[in-house]
């Protein structure tokens, strides 16, 4: 079934404005799993995003997850200044069914031909619930795919370099919020300690901040007392007094009573989709809190899965280009200072000039 004109669907989809050029919406033949790709914008180039294989209620809600994820996929690549579109691929796990990995292969295989039939107008790579092996199954079926496994010639997973560019936008925001660049002695409070948070956390620790963190996967505790960071419980972590709250698990944890609660400075983290809602931006800049927009703040993955994929990639000029988040993140958080708009309006309009430029 393939979606072509704007459709009117109460309940998950309620809120979200069909902008989209494609959504390619099927039941895999293999897996009986409902596959969704949503290609948000090809105005800059191939739309580029992840593929989500995650448990939802009902197909309605990865169709909505697939549809916010993939706008924001096109913001994303804009702000960082790559020749890419947006786009997202979710596959529908119903809430309390366990894959296989034969189900996984055949969910994989499927997303491969459904990748396939868009003759190029979306590139896949992993994300929350696949990985670079996966990957690989995927390109069985088409070349659409980038982040392959190293010994399948692919880069690899892109999570140093998310976690170089979060540390790059956490050092701006520390720089616009006290003066100075200096991490250490910092207090900064983590929520999220898998691919990414971990990373950023032991730098972070190594670069002497003060650490707080929590993960609702108990195993990373064992990260927590390497490190010598704090351990505080999922619920209330959010509000521990501190300098920072850094959000790396998954979306929508900015809630209208979670920022409320927030007693912080700033909010800068590689976690998808942070805002519950949009007025979130505004609340969090009635608390003076400063929050760097983080579909500009976890850009570091995408940049370095297109520019490390090329032939004779240049891997100091990826360090350079994923560093550069940090500029980003200073011009977004000036301008939203000096023209009275939300950092998600400032980085908003960054990103429709670069698209509108493209038009
Ligand atoms: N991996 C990347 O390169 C990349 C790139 C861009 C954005 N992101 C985003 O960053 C976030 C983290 O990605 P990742 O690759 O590290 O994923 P991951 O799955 O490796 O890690 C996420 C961690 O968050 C934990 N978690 C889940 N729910 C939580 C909760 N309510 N409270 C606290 N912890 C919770 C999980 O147990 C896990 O350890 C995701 O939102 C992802 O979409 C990742």
């Amino acid at each position: 079934m393939t979606i072509t004109t704007p459709i009117s669907v109460s309940g998950a989809l309620d809120g979200i404005d069909l902008t989209h050029e494609r959504v390619l919406v099927t039941t895999g033949p293999r897996s009986g799993l409902v596959v969704i790709v949503a290609v948000h914008s090809t105005a800059l180039g191939q739309a580029l995003g992840g593929a989500r294989m995650w448990q939802y209620e009902n197909w309605t809600d990865a169709l909505a997850d697939a549809l916010r994820l993939s706008a924001a996929m096109t913001l994303k690549n804009a702000a960082a200044g790559l020749a890419l579109g947006g786009g997202k691929s979710v596959i529908h796990i119903p809430t309390g069914t366990v894959l296989t990995s034969a189900q996984k292969r055949d969910a994989m295989l499927d997303l491969g031909d459904a990748i396939e039939s868009l003759n190029g107008a979306y590139m896949t790579a992993e994300d929350v619930g696949t990985s670079a092996e996966l990957m690989s199954i995927v390109a069985e079926r088409t070349d659409h795919v980038c982040g392959l496994p190293a010994d399948r010639g692919g880069v690899g997973e892109p999570a140093d370099a998310t976690a170089a560019g979060v540390y790059a936008a956490i050092l701006a925001t520390v720089e616009a919020l006290f003066g100075s660049r200096e991490i250490a002695g910092r207090h900064l409070v983590i929520s999220g300690l898998g691919q990414v948070g971990g990373r950023l956390a032991r730098a972070l620790a190594a670069a002497g901040a003060r650490l707080t963190v929590t993960d609702v996967n108990l195993a990373t505790q064992k990260l927590a007392a390497e490190i010598g960071a704090e351990w505080v419980d999922v619920d209330s972590v959010h509000t521990v007094e501190a300098d920072l709250f850094v959000p790396c698990g998954l979306g929508g944890v900015l809630s209208e009573r979670v920022i409320s609660e927030l007693r912080v400075l700033g909010v800068v983290g590689a976690a998808n989709n942070q805002l519950a809602h949009r007025s979130g931006a505004a609340l969090l800049d009635a608390r003076g809190i400063l929050w760097a927009p983080d579909f500009v703040v976890n850009a570091g993955g995408v940049i370095y899965l297109s520019m490390a994929s090329v032939h004779g990639a240049d891997l100091d000029a990826v360090s350079r280009r994923v560093d550069a988040i940090g500029d980003t993140v200073s011009a977004i958080l000036s301008s939203s200072r000096e023209q009275g708009i939300t950092t998600l309006e400032a980085a908003e309009r960054l990103s429709a000039e670069r698209l509108g430029a493209a038009i």
